[in-house]
């Protein structure tokens, strides 16, 4: 499969002289579904923050062939759909409709296929019922699967999801595992949940201040005690429970 992102000594500091990450090289092929797993404040968000420009930082930076540079932004916000760690953030329009539709208007679409693709992406988290709400009246949970489905009504090549499952049921939980197992696209996801990771993402990246210290097939990354002992993880109750 061919290279989608590669990132090649990546490296952000804050403007206020945090240094939040430290020479990144990363490769994700096209389908991979990787995980970015790291404790608070490891740099998750910033990397992925990275991927579709929202942050800029030094090295190199290439999303599906495009070198990041302010000529390819907006090629490059239609290739990667990012969904932010807080659903505010992502939601600002009056209704739950104008937000999921705003991706797809801004594509081109006609009338009927932004419809269809409204209706495709929230029936895909459960939240088609909501459609006329506004987003501030809805939960923490459900503004979290809203915020999804704008980026699904998009159906960009590269989803980059920040902490997808935080506040989300455990139906929630499943019904977002079996959608994201069945897409073809490449997913990054960034989240703290090691069962999550171990059931969707073939791939796992640990972060840690910054850097990278793993990147591998997650059946590997995730049952190595050692490793994770040392970065206060535990070896993921799926991974136990397949071991038996
Ligand atoms: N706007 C900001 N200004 C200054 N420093 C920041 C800012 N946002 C994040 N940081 C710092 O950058 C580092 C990386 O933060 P980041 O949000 O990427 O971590 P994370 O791995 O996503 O953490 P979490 O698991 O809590 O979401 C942290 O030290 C954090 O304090
Ligand atoms: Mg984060």
């Amino acid at each position: 499969m061919r290279e989608i992102i590669k990132a090649r000594n990546l490296t952000y500091k804050y403007p206020d002289g945090t240094k939040a990450l430290k020479g990144i090289d990363i490769t994700i092929r096209s389908g991979e579904r990787v995980a970015l797993l790291g404790l608070n404040g490891a740099g998750k968000s910033t990397l992925l923050m990275h991927l579709n420009g929202t942050l800029r930082g030094e090295g190199e930076l290439e999303i599906d062939g495009l070198k990041m540079n302010k000529a390819n932004l907006n090629k490059i916000r239609s290739i990667v759909g990012l969904v932010f760690q807080d659903p505010d953030d992502q939601l600002f329009l009056t209704t739950v409709f104008d937000d999921v539709a705003f991706g797809p208007i801004n594509q081109g679409l006609d009338q009927n296929k932004v419809m269809e693709r409204v209706k495709d992406a929230l029936e895909a988290v459960d939240m088609l019922w909501a459609v006329n709400k506004s987003a501030h009246h809805l939960s923490f949970g459900e503004k979290k699967r809203v915020a999804i489905a704008t980026v699904l009504s998009m159906k960009p090549k590269i989803l980059a999801l920040d902490e997808p499952t935080s506040n989300l049921d455990i139906k929630g939980c499943k019904s977002l595992e079996s959608l994201l197992i069945n897409l073809e696209q490449t997913i990054v996801i960034a989240t703290h949940s090691l069962d999550f990771a171990w059931r969707v993402c073939d791939r796992s990246v640990i972060l840690s201040s910054g850097e990278i210290i793993a990147d591998g097939p997650t059946r590997k990354v995730l049952t190595d005690e050692k490793l994770l002992t040392s970065i206060d993880f535990e070896i993921p109750l799926s991974a136990l429970l397949n071991k038996v």
